[in-house]
């Protein structure tokens, strides 16, 4: 009689509505086999810590459309060290030999660690350990290649267009410019689709460079046409080429170096202000954590029931060092190397030339 397997769980990075959904299709599907499923608290720290526990069906019955994870996500970074003097290096920690111990001491048989390209970075370089890994893609950014979108982000666009309509409404009684600042760390995807979706006026995402001189030429265009109100959409990563291309940040630097980013939306609404050209008074939302909160869309839903399932087969069927991608209508394993390369992934050209050949930006 062959060993029940015992395949480990974990959640890193930003969170994302739909996390919890591919918990319930990870544990249903495992249980199904049978194998065993261990949680582990707060991404790899829980790994680290050995804080774990085993899932059962009761624990993940009522949670398939609630956003956030019940297992807690953390941004611990293991090959992260700091020298004396501050410098920052990324190099294996005493965290790798504690997530080794645990391993062996929990009766591991493979991990699947479901997060953004950081979290699935450590999955990587901890698969050259021997530690069989599988990874599975979520993040409201769909910056991870490899795969045709990330558990969370059509939960985002939801957010997004529903931001959108509303502000709208208000653009529209008062005549104002409405600037609204969304997510997506050095990608444009949110930005794009969100604002496609939401009926934005103008579209600027870190992809390519934008100048106030334009944003006002397409508002001033939009006045002559008798448009009297206009709404601009801005990824927090957008780079104006008044400030030689740099990105607006917050300082804050996380464990695994990204800078926090946000406040593009305030500078681009004080350039065109103090600017005096347009009659309209810009004013700001900016909808940041937002986007990662509240009740999973049903894409995501099913996207994560796949991605979970998938997962927990990859892992019986004993590859590692892949994560479940969805290209097309399949779901197929992708190696996480070539997935972590391509990453960011840009954004999707066809998709572009849609929203130019209607006049955004
Ligand atoms: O990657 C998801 C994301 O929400 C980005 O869009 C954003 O830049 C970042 O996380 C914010 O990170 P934190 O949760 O550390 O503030």
């Amino acid at each position: 009689m062959h060993k029940e397997k015992t395949i480990g769980v974990l959640t890193g990075g930003g969170d994302s509505p739909g996390i919890n959904a591919a918990l319930r299709a990870i544990v249903r599907r495992a249980l199904a086999e049978p194998a065993q499923v261990i949680a582990f608290t707060d991404g790899w720290r829980g790994l680290v810590e050995d804080e774990g526990r085993p899932l059962r069906l009761t624990d993940v019955s009522g949670i398939l459309h609630v956003g956030g994870t019940v297992l807690g996500t953390s941004r611990t970074n293991p090959f992260r060290k700091v020298t004396r003097d501050g410098e920052v290096h990324w190099e294996p920690t005493e965290k790798v030999q504690a997530i080794k111990e645990t391993w062996q001491r929990r009766g591991l048989d493979a991990l699947i660690s479901i997060g953004g390209d950081d979290t699935l970075g450590v999955a990587h370089r901890l698969s050259a350990y021997g530690l069989p890994m599988v990874g599975i893609p979520q993040t409201i950014d769909n910056d991870i290649a490899g795969t045709d979108y990330s558990i969370g982000f059509h939960s985002a666009l939801v957010t997004v267009t529903d931001a959108l309509d509303k502000l709208h409404t208000t653009a529209h009684a008062h005549h104002r410019l409405l600037v609204l600042e969304v997510m997506g760390r050095d990608s444009g995807w949110i930005a794009l689709l969100g604002g496609m979706a939401g009926g934005a006026d103008v579209l600027l995402v870190p992809e390519s460079e934008f100048s106030v001189d334009t944003v006002e030429e397409q508002i001033r265009q939009r006045l002559e046409q008798g448009k009297r109100f206009s709404i601009i959409v801005v990824a927090e990563g957008a780079t104006p080429k008044e400030l030689e291309g740099r990105q607006v940040t917050r300082g804050e630097v996380d464990a695994f170096g990204h800078v926090q980013l946000g406040g593009i939306g305030y500078w681009l609404a004080d350039q065109l202000k103090a600017r005096g050209n347009l009659e309209m008074t810009p004013r700001v939302t900016v909808l940041a954590y937002l986007q990662r909160g509240g009740i999973a869309a049903p894409f995501d839903r099913l996207l994560a029931t796949r991605f979970g399932v998938a997962a927990v087969e990859f892992a019986l069927d004993g590859q590692t060092d892949v994560m479940t991608g969805l290209q097309g209508t399949q779901v197929v394993p992708v190696p996480l190397g070539s997935a972590l390369a391509g990453t960011p992934k840009p954004l999707d050209p066809e998709l572009v030339r849609v929203a130019k050949s209607i006049g955004l930006s």
